[in-house]
């Protein structure tokens, strides 16, 4: 008996129907409409002004619209997962709640820890790609930095980076905060520049840059493979970063008119629309330019804008910068917040230290997380080259969607989740639907270069020291355990 309580004690679960009974019910403002304007905010940005040149560049060719594709398809079936979820246990905390309440509390540790890592690299990352489209933008106007300002590399930071991050963490401290108004705003211009690329850019397009569709494969001296059907598979893990963004939809769910219904169709129409986007897009990129153009370092931090101007539409080339640009600040602000909002549920519950959920009385916003959230990500971006920052946000995503998808498995075999769940949305096909969702997020994880799962790794050592050190002596859900024993 002893045995057993000593096992259970890091599998201590979240009480979620107590949660869901007592929680301070937040306005429920939100319909399936806001839910989908707030994903496609979320989702579209960096990604899909960026990953394209790489991917096409350095590991697919012209068949980048097949790795856009196939991550699409990884990314819809956990999606699924994430709609189960989210319309069964409808509380803020996305993942990291779902796996408090399915696999306790060491789990939900981990991946909360995932999804801190997310949203920070995911910050950096698309700071990065801010800068060099801004950087363009100046440029454009006769103004350029330093060389040692520009980039992050071993050479040099990337100041524009730095700024913005600190402007946004700026912006949350005075309390800005984002409304489905302004966001649904941002969209439309992101979607705008996004169509005026493409319906410009379809009558450039010369048909012999589609050949060969997928180029002959080699491995270089560090082991990484391009092109080939493995280069397509380890363009999708890039591809991947694009469609990140669905997730942080669920963190809404408090905040949401009729969760059980509106949660799914958020999820999953956001999720549809970044795909025919994304896909569209890149089949254009790659019909303009030749592929092997976009593997050159000077055109990977901004292909689109060097597509445009290859083909004499410099003014395009502006609109879209300048769109971009925009659009790249939405996915900022929600990454920052939701990245504050994960870090003080996780203190919530007691397992990182209360400050974190200190909120300035004056300006309602958690001062403390989203200081040391901004300047981890300022800092991040300032001295980490972007390709590398972009996997690890992949890393961070991919593990949390693989637990999600696994955890259906749980969800439906608990009597009192089949309660919660009753009238909500389920996951078609079960099981083979998460089973499969878990092994295709496993098989992108697999692609991800040997540094990735190092720096990885290493993230969860810290994380667990953490943990022992702190978490597990002031959890919230071992204290209320302790009284009932
Ligand atoms: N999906 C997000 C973007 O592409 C991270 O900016």
């Amino acid at each position: 008996m002893k045995n057993k309580t000593r096992q259970s004690r890091f599998l201590l679960k979240k009480d979620v129907s107590a949660d869901l009974a007592q929680k301070p019910v937040l306005p429920r403002t939100l319909s399936a409409f806001g839910l989908s304007s707030m994903g496609v905010g979320a989702i579209v940005g960096a990604g899909i002004f960026i990953t394209p040149g790489i991917i096409a560049g350095k590991y697919a060719g012209p068949a980048v619209v097949l790795s856009f594709l196939l991550a699409a398809i990884v990314c819809s079936l956990a999606a699924l997962c994430y709609a189960e979820f989210a319309s069964t246990i409808p509380l803020a905390g996305s993942a990291y709640t779902y796996a408090y309440a399915v696999f306790g509390e060491l789990i939900a540790w981990v991946l909360g820890w995932s999804l801190v890592s997310e949203y920070l690299f995911a910050v950096a990352s698309v700071a990065s790609s801010w800068s060099a489209y801004f950087q363009n933008l100046l440029a454009g106007m006769g103004i350029k930095l330093p060389l040692f300002l520009q980039h992050a590399n071993s050479k040099g930071i990337d100041l524009i980076a730095i700024l913005v991050i600190l402007a946004i963490s700026a912006l949350l401290l005075v309390g800005v905060s984002e409304s489905t108004r302004i966001n649904a705003g941002m969209v439309i211009i992101k979607i705008t520049v996004i169509l005026l690329f493409i319906g410009v850019g379809l009558f450039f397009i010369k048909t012999n840059h589609y050949l060969p569709f997928i180029p002959e494969a080699f491995t270089d001296s560090a082991g990484v493979q391009h092109y080939g059907v493995g280069g397509v598979i380890a363009g999708a893990a890039t591809a991947f970063y694009a469609y990140i963004g669905f997730d942080a939809v669920s963190t809404a769910s408090e905040e949401v008119k009729n969760p059980k219904r509106d949660m799914p169709i958020g999820i999953i129409a956001s999720l549809g629309i970044a795909s025919i986007l994304y896909m569209a897009l890149s089949a254009v990129l790659v019909g303009i330019v030749n592929y092997q153009d976009l593997a050159k370092p000077e055109h990977q931090g901004d292909p689109v804008a060097f597509a445009l101007t290859v083909i004499n539409q410099n003014w395009v080339a502006a609109i879209v910068s300048l769109g971009a640009v925009i659009g790249m600040t939405t996915v900022l602000l929600v990454m920052s917040f939701g990245g504050n909002r994960l870090l003080f549920a996780i203190s919530r519950d007691g397992l990182l230290p209360t400050s974190f959920q200190k909120i300035s009385v004056k300006k309602q916003v958690p001062v403390r997380s989203t200081l040391i959230f901004g300047s981890s990500a300022a800092l991040i971006a300032g001295v980490v080259p972007l390709q590398t920052i972009a996997e690890l946000v992949n890393i961070g995503t991919l593990f949390a969607f693989a637990v999600v998808s696994l955890g259906i498995l749980f969800l439906r075999n608990n009597e009192e989740f089949t309660q919660l769940s009753r009238q909500g949305f389920k996951v078609p096909g079960y099981p083979f639907v998460p089973i499969l969702s878990f092994i295709l997020c496993g098989i992108l994880m697999l692609q991800l270069e040997k540094v990735t799962w190092f720096v990885f790794i290493i993230w969860q050592v810290l994380g667990l020291g953490l943990y022992i050190g702190y978490g597990y002596h002031h959890s919230i859900v071992r204290k209320k355990q302790r009284v009932l024993d």
